[in-house]
């Protein structure tokens, strides 16, 4: 109608976490709410380097358009990663570089997505995720999330329902929980998914940052036809490049192009080059180790005063990677109470409740190790028991 906004904007919500970060700016503030990598381990360098090397040798191509599945050597090194750590084979051309693992999002959801379809949904799930399907005005159904991942029984019954079009599951250090699904949870998952000809998007930008246990196969390895694999360079080399990925077989890729080239041709070229480079000369492994060394030191000393400084009632999450826990309060306990009470002592966390479409989650919250170093661990975390003590005594 004239003058009007789209329907598709009328529950489309800005980022809650986006809000809390510009209260997070405060310096003597400590935050664990953002969702940031820890840019002391950024390879700003090696970086500077790559990008001479491009720009001084074949800065002329690297400034032209290019194709729109991305730079085929980057597509090249990414396929050959899945089949040396994962066992996956996949063939470069199933490779569609995005701008971010989050343009991931949109691009699937847009070419699977009209408006009452039904999207599945862990509870709680990633909010990047919820806001970009939003946009595409599905109906939400949301399933429980156990330590070893999704309950099968509720998957199943979501995906047998007739509006049932896409599951979207971040299978590795879940993004707010921290959880992993089980391997067998990932094969029954992939084997009801198949069943009811339900689309999923296996969501992954946490797959590297493992410091326990041991690697999982992709949920998508249990079943391609109806997958989409996002991956991303944003936790494991630095998210400004904006530079993910996404796996899909032929007949899904070719509508995927359609949506990527009406979305922006193609992702920025002369990032893909550098980051190309920065790959060729480098050790990723080497320096993706020494993320993890730091996260599982900060990810303990968060364990270890969350046992010590909490009182028993409250319990979370113990991630075997990634870079979030997820704690769970008592269930009088409003999270968004202790925020408001938190922030007067200086230190911020992402409460619980929007990571759940169905207004629950009251009492959760979600805390970020990977940003702050050991010391702030130990005064942020003191701090919020304190706020928690002085808001309910407990
Ligand atoms: C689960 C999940 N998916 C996608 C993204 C977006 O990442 P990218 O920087 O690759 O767009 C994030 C970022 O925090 C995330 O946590």
């Amino acid at each position: 109608m004239k003058g009007q906004f789209a329907g598709r904007m009328a529950k489309a919500q800005k980022s809650f976490i986006r809000e809390i970060l510009s209260v997070a700016q405060d310096p003597d503030i400590i935050s664990f709410a953002g969702g940031l990598p820890n840019p002391a381990y950024f390879p700003v360098e090696p970086l500077r380097a790559a990008a001479d090397k491009v720009l001084a040798s074949d800065g002329r191509n690297a400034l032209q358009y290019a194709p729109t599945l991305g730079y085929h050597p980057l597509r090249e090194f990414i396929a050959r990663r899945y089949a040396h750590k994962t066992g996956l084979q996949i063939d470069p051309d199933e490779i569609l570089i995005t701008n971010g693992s989050q343009q991931g999002l949109d691009l699937v959801a847009k070419i699977l997505l009209d408006p009452g379809d039904e999207v599945i949904l862990e509870a709680p799930s990633y909010l990047g995720g919820i806001q970009a399907f939003s946009l595409y005005q599905p109906h939400f159904q949301t399933v429980a999330l156990h330590e070893d991942g999704v309950d099968l029984d509720q998957l199943a019954a979501a995906a047998a329902r007739e509006q049932a079009k896409l599951f979207y599951a971040l299978p590795n250090f879940q993004n707010p929980s921290g959880i992993t699904y089980a391997t067998a949870v990932r094969e029954a998952s992939a084997r009801i998914l198949h069943e009811n000809q339900v689309f999923f998007i296996e969501d992954d930008p946490y797959r590297e940052l493992r410091f326990l246990g041991e690697d999982q196969p992709p949920l998508s390895s249990f079943g391609r036809e109806r997958a989409f694999l996002l991956g991303s360079f944003s936790k494991i080399v630095a998210p400004a490049l904006r530079m993910g990925w996404i796996v899909a077989t032929p007949p899904n890729m070719d509508k995927l192009i359609i949506a990527k080239q009406a979305a922006d041709l193609h992702s920025n070229y002369v990032s893909q080059r550098i980051l190309y480079q920065f790959l060729l000369d480098n050790d990723l492994d080497a320096h993706i180790a020494g993320i993890t060394a730091v996260y599982r030191r900060q990810r303990e000393l968060m364990v270890a005063m969350l046992e010590e400084c909490f009182p028993p009632e409250v319990s979370f999450t113990l991630p075997e990677g990634g870079m979030f826990l997820w704690v769970r309060l008592p269930e009088s306990v409003s999270s968004m109470d202790l925020f408001n009470e938190a922030v007067k002592a200086n230190v911020v966390f992402v409460p619980g409740h929007p990571f759940y479409v169905d207004g629950s989650g009251q009492n959760t919250l979600r805390l970020n190790f990977s940003n702050t170093d050991e010391a702030h661990i130990e005064t942020g975390m003191t701090r919020l028991a304190q706020a928690l003590k002085k808001l309910y005594g407990v």
